[in-house]
């Protein structure tokens, strides 16, 4: 596992630094994206959607748990979890499996710790947290993958 921290400035640079790390996972990576209420995680999402071509706004997905987006340049799915309130069986039931392993694209699951048990074990792990010296707009993201 290769551990790498950033510091972004804006919400503008963390959809940067997302675009560049989706230019690095192959189709099939699942990108598990955690953090506090607020801390970015759907920005960061916005800036995966942005590298595979999705033209559409992305915001999290509310009444459906997952979003999935034909992008110019590769199928991106945005799942979030946080209200999900069955657990693992609610996941399988909304057809979390499909895009676990073997997705033709990227994926992005906001709230992982939901079904913390049925995420893959090569899945990149990214944690977002508001550094406690910053200003409102700093942000530091942690990203391990193998
Ligand atoms: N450096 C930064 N990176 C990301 N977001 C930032 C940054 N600075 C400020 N922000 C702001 O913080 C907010 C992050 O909201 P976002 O919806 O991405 O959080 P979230 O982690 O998805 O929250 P939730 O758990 O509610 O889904 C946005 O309003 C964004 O503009
Ligand atoms: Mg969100």
């Amino acid at each position: 596992m290769k551990t790498e921290v950033f510091r972004t400035a804006s919400a503008e640079e963390t959809r940067e630094l997302a675009a560049r790390l989706a230019a690095e996972a192959p189709d099939g990576t699942v990108m598990l994206l955690s953090g506090d209420l607020g801390a970015g995680k759907t920005c960061f999402a916005q800036g995966l959607a942005r590298a595979c071509g999705v033209a559409k706004s992305v915001t999290s997905p509310t009444f459906t748990l997952v979003n999935e987006y034909a992008g110019r340049v590769r199928r991106f799915a945005h799942m979030d979890l946080y209200r999900m309130a069955g657990g693992e069986a609610e996941a399988h039931d909304i057809g979390i499996d499909d895009y676990l392993e073997g997705f033709p694209g990227l994926v992005a699951i906001e709230w992982p710790a939901q079904a913390a048990s049925l995420m893959p074990a090569g899945a990149w792990r990214i944690g977002l947290a508001a550094p406690e010296d910053g200003g409102a707009s700093a942000r530091i993201v942690t990203v391990a993958r193998s």
